[in-house]
């Protein structure tokens, strides 16, 4: 017979593919047969460590209290082994922690920057200023009930307001105002710990002397600090030697360091960052090197320019769908539909309460509602589909939502 001859040529390395391929069922049969019948550790090792850096809920129990100012404490909190907290989670200085409270019948979150240090944490504790407010629904709890071998429960550490060598400057400008201070304090700290290698010059705003946290700790932190911690005090009220007179103003950054150069990080009061906007528009200083701690609510929502007349003084019915029930509550205008359900008993989850870690975010289903944009974190997709932040959210009429379940209920 004649033909034309086939040539198919096959590579050495292609049959040991298609060996090895052949090979791969019964291969795995024998290894099947051949394991321990015991079951594989329930948690791999990344896991493990993942849980211990990020945990959902830490229980803590109130070590010590010391009294800073008259009306600001600090409170050290230690892990309550008993109740399964072997150890506080690490952290990066300048996060916070949020904290969960029975207050009234409602469950409430608050959030407080941790002022002691990632090496403290080590070492087994965290330390938190409280400000007693005259009107403060949480901070008049835990002036009331917080006692030494009280059980605390807190989410783990969060937070965005840190230092990274990635994105930041090695000088860091940090402008404080009132408990504003505390994760300063952590940073200053951790510099002399060795854990922070940053230059940090401190603007501390204050209305008058005694009104300064850790005023002699500070002192004694940038004396021991070879130069790299500097903490210059303004008092708005009172003039003394040695003190800034005023408002933390752009000169007076350029008068002890150099804006320009340097990141700047900002924590304190609403009106605080308002007057630091002011002050540091235009563009010398580029936005990315600016930072702000921005947990907590807006104050006075209808007091924003872009607050839609109409709709204060109002109250709403909001539908709220949270796994199978479904609850009728009711909403004033002026306040966040995080609240609204927090007064309501429905206790969603949540955290930094100013729009920016997701955890509260939640689906529009129907109706319309105020989000103010400087506080607008949400991805593109989102706003798209509906989502919304329940923490910066505020009714403009009836509404109906679906809210994610607490995981620790
Ligand atoms: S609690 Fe953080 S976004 Fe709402």
């Amino acid at each position: 017979m004649t033909g034309k001859k086939l040539h198919v040529k096959i590579k050495p390395l292609g049959i040991l593919d298609l060996l090895s391929f052949k090979n791969l069922v019964p291969g795995r049969k024998k290894r099947i047969e051949k394991a321990p019948g015991t079951s594989i550790d329930p948690l791999p090792p990344v896991n493990a460590l993942a849980g211990k850096l990020h945990p959902e809920i830490q229980h803590l129990v109130v070590d010590q209290i010391k009294d800073e100012t008259g009306d600001v404490r600090t409170y050290r909190l230690v892990p309550d082994k008993e109740k399964g907290t072997l150890q506080p989670a690490y952290f990066r200085p300048g996060q916070y922690l949020s904290f969960t409270f029975e207050v009234e019948g409602a469950t409430v979150t608050r959030p407080y920057s941790i002022s002691s240090t990632p090496g403290e944490a080590l070492s087994g504790f965290y330390e938190i200023a409280v400000k007693r407010y005259h009107d403060g629904f949480v901070s008049r709890q835990i002036w009331d009930h917080w006692t030494e071998g009280c059980a605390v429960l807190s989410g783990g550490p969060e937070g965005f307001f840190y230092h990274d060598h990635l994105r930041d400057r090695q000088n860091v400008i940090g402008i404080a105002g009132g408990t504003g201070i505390t994760p300063f304090r952590s940073m200053a700290k951790s510099i002399l710990d060795d854990d922070l290698k940053i230059n940090l010059v401190i603007f501390y705003g204050s209305n008058k002397k005694e009104e300064i946290i850790y005023h002699e700790e500070l002192k004694e932190l940038q004396a021991s600090s070879g130069g790299r911690i500097k903490i210059i005090h303004v008092l708005a009220e009172e003039k003394l030697e040695n003190f800034e007179h005023g408002y933390i103003t752009a000169d007076l950054l350029k008068k002890y360091a150099a804006p320009l150069e340097s990141s700047i990080f900002v924590c304190g009061p609403k009106p605080l960052y308002r007057h630091i906007d002011r002050e540091l528009k235009g563009p010398a200083i580029r936005r990315k090197f600016i930072r702000k701690e921005d947990f907590g609510e807006i104050e006075d929502v209808s007091s924003l320019e872009t607050y839609p007349g109409g709709a204060a003084g109002k109250a709403f019915k909001v539908l709220v769908h949270r796994g199978k029930e479904a609850v009728e509550i009711e909403a004033d205008a002026g306040e966040s539909l995080l609240v609204a359900m927090e007064r309501a008993g429905l206790c969603p989850p949540s955290s930094c309460r100013s729009g920016s870690c997701g955890v509260c975010r939640s689906l529009l289903i129907k109706g319309d509602l105020f989000i103010p944009e400087e506080v607008d974190d949400r991805r593109q997709a989102d706003k798209k589909f509906g989502y919304i932040h329940p923490c910066i959210a505020y009714p403009l009429e009836n509404l109906e939502i679906v809210v994610p379940r607490r995981k620790i209920e």
